[in-house]
Order: structure tokens, then C-alpha cells, then sequence
């Protein structure tokens, strides 16, 4: 009876704690679904960060284009376009800032690539008149050794070095991704919980079929020797608060396994998850990932071929990140 009485109790006790996570969870994801309605910059373009963001994505397009692997004169005349409209009404609204300096500079890399293209550009050539003080950007040409050069360097010099690479010429062996994961599996974890995994997709089809779904590896996907898909282990999560759990532990486990890759030699190329729930389903259902694990992202990975371009990808200042809040040098 005694022993009854204590198993109706424990169950009630875990009842009560599941219905205040459920109550947590729901409450949670209001808060963030109506933040993200009022803040998010794809719903919000007239606001000044949010458009800067948009411009950051627009010249990122044609970066990456200037530096993919058999790219192809004429590419990206849509982008080119959309991203004259944006840095012109970026400027007359809110004037000029470093981001968009960089876009009118990348046009401008883009212009010199075309110097002897028979296509007349006049849009381009008229925004590009307009602004003859800006240097067309520098998307860095690199030989595989001096990209790796500081692996070994103190971090400072090793992170800065760290880019990812859009161009594989081989593959790296596995006993390499081995060490990496290895590598990878000191970072921290909420409650050293550990909520991250790897899939590592080491079969051209399952490549193929997994990129046919992320849809954003068109021109360097196929060159790819391997995939790392980090997943996000649900069952970690310990209560409604943690609703990001899968995605900063995650996140933080897959900077560590690109440093890692890097380190070792390897090239790698970060590819979004953000995909609808259609495609994360099929891609559970094509790697055989439990439901219980979310997609964080991927990691293409391979060999670097001997030479090869990388995009300038400047970053802010740190002024603009970081504030200070308190003391006497709050800002
Ligand atoms: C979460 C995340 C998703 C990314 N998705 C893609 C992607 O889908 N395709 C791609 O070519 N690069 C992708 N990247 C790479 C970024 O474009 C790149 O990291 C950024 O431009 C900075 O350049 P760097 O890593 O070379 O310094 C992604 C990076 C992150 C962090």
C-alpha cells in the first residue's frame, strides 16, 4: 500500500511538472513568435537595420558568385540589379554606411570582371560613376598553403584566418572527420548536456538528394567529398525555457567542428538549415535521423584544390557589436 501510494505520488509530481513545461513551452513561443512578428527584418525592410541586412545578403549573392568555382561571365545580371536598387534607396533614406560602401564596391569587382563583356551595362555603369571615390572590392585569391597558414597559429591570427570555401578538389579521409567531431566535442554544453550529433554523409547520392532539398549549394554542392548534418538532440531539453536549447548548444558545437575542420586542413562550407517543414521531414526520413533531433545545419566538407578564390566577407566594426552597458564607459 505504502509502495502504491508513493508511485501515485511520483506520477502525480511528474504530471504537474509536464503541464508547467507544456505551460512554459506555449508561453514561450508566443513571446518569440511576437517578437519575431514585430522585429524580424524580412517583415520589416523599411527600418534601417533591417535593410542593411538586405544589402549585406545582396552583395554576398555577387561575392559568392565572383568567387565560385567555374563561374561564368554574364552570371547574376538579376543580382546586379537588385542590388543597385537597394544601395541607392538604402542612400537616399538613411545615407551612406559601411555595408553599403562594400556593395557598390563589389559591383564594382563585378563591373571590372565585365570591362570586355559586349553587354552594355548602363544601370551599373551610371550607379558606379556616381560613387568614383570606392575601389571595386577585393575577393581574396589564396594557395592553399598560405590558407591554411595559421592552423597552428595563436587563435587570435587562427580564427581570423578561418573562411569557409566553396571549392573541394578530393576528399578528406574519415579518420579525419573522426578527429574533428573529437575536436568538436569540447564545447560547452548547457549542463554539459551534450545535446549535439553528427551525421556525416559520406556517399555521393545521399550527398545529392540531401543538397536537392536545402536547395542552396547550386555551383559547388556536387564538389563536396562529405556532409556534416549537426543535429540538435530534443531529448536534452529540460524544461520550457530551454526552447533554443537545440540551436545554441548546437551552434556552438558546429563553430567548434569548423574550427576544428580548419585546424586539421580541411576545407569547409557552413549551409543553412532554414528550410520548410516539408524538406526537414524528408531529410529526417532520408538520413534516417530520429524525429527527436532538429537540423542545426550543415558542413560541406573536402579537400582545397591548390588555388582558389574566397569572398571578402568584411566584418562590422567593434564598435557596432560590442555595447557596453554600466561602468564609466557605457556608451
Ligand atoms: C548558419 C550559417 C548558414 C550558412 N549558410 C550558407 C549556405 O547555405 N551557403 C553558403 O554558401 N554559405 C553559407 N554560410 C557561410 C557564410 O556565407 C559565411 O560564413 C559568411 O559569409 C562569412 O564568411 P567566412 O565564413 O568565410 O568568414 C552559412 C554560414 C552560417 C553561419
Amino acid at each position: 500500500m505504502k509502495d502504491f501510494l508513493k508511485k501515485i505520488k511520483r506520477a502525480a509530481v511528474s504530471a504537474i511538472a509536464r503541464m508547467r513545461t507544456a505551460r512554459e513551452a506555449k508561453r514561450a513561443f508566443a513571446y518569440d513568435r511576437r517578437q519575431f512578428m514585430r522585429y524580424a527584418g524580412a517583415l520589416h525592410l523599411d527600418r534601417e537595420a533591417a535593410a542593411l541586412a538586405e544589402i549585406t545578403m545582396g552583395y554576398h549573392v555577387l561575392e559568392k558568385g565572383l568567387t565560385m568555382p567555374r563561374r561564368r561571365l554574364g552570371f547574376g545580371k538579376g543580382a546586379v540589379r537588385h542590388l543597385v536598387n537597394l544601395v541607392e534607396s538604402f542612400e537616399a533614406r538613411f545615407g551612406r554606411r559601411a555595408q553599403s560602401d562594400h556593395a557598390a564596391r563589389v559591383l564594382c569587382a563585378y563591373r571590372k570582371l565585365h570591362a570586355d563583356s559586349p553587354d552594355p551595362m548602363p544601370r551599373l555603369d551610371a550607379f558606379l560613376a556616381a560613387r568614383p571615390y570606392l575601389e571595386p572590392a577585393d575577393e581574396p585569391h589564396v594557395k592553399r598553403e598560405d590558407f591554411f597558414a595559421d592552423k597552428d597559429a595563436p587563435f587570435a591570427r587562427f580564427s581570423a584566418s578561418r573562411h569557409v570555401c566553396r571549392h573541394f578538389a578530393g576528399p578528406v579521409p574519415r579518420e579525419l572527420v573522426e578527429q574533428a567531431a573529437a575536436i568538436a566535442a569540447s564545447a560547452p554544453s548547457a549542463c554539459n548536456r551534450q545535446h549535439a550529433r553528427v551525421y556525416a554523409i559520406d556517399d555521393p547520392v545521399l550527398r545529392d538528394r540531401l543538397f536537392a532539398v536545402q536547395k542552396g549549394t547550386r555551383g559547388f554542392g556536387a564538389d563536396a567529398d562529405k556532409v556534416l548534418v549537426v543535429t540538435s538532440d530534443l531529448s536534452c531539453v529540460r524544461w520550457g525555457w530551454e526552447r533554443h536549447d537545440c540551436y545554441t548548444n548546437g551552434g556552438m558545437f558546429a563553430m567548434a567542428l569548423c574550427y576544428a575542420l580548419h585546424h586539421l586542413g580541411a576545407a569547409h562550407c557552413i549551409l543553412h538549415w532554414s528550410v520548410p517543414p516539408q524538406a526537414d521531414r524528408e531529410a529526417h526520413r532520408l538520413l534516417d535521423i530520429p524525429e527527436s533531433e532538429a537540423i542545426v545545419l550543415l558542413v560541406a566538407c573536402g579537400a582545397a584544390p591548390e588555388e582558389f578564390d574566397i569572398a571578402a566577407s568584411p566584418r562590422l566594426p567593434v564598435a557596432d557589436i560590442l555595447k557596453w552597458r554600466g561602468g564609466q564607459t557605457a556608451h
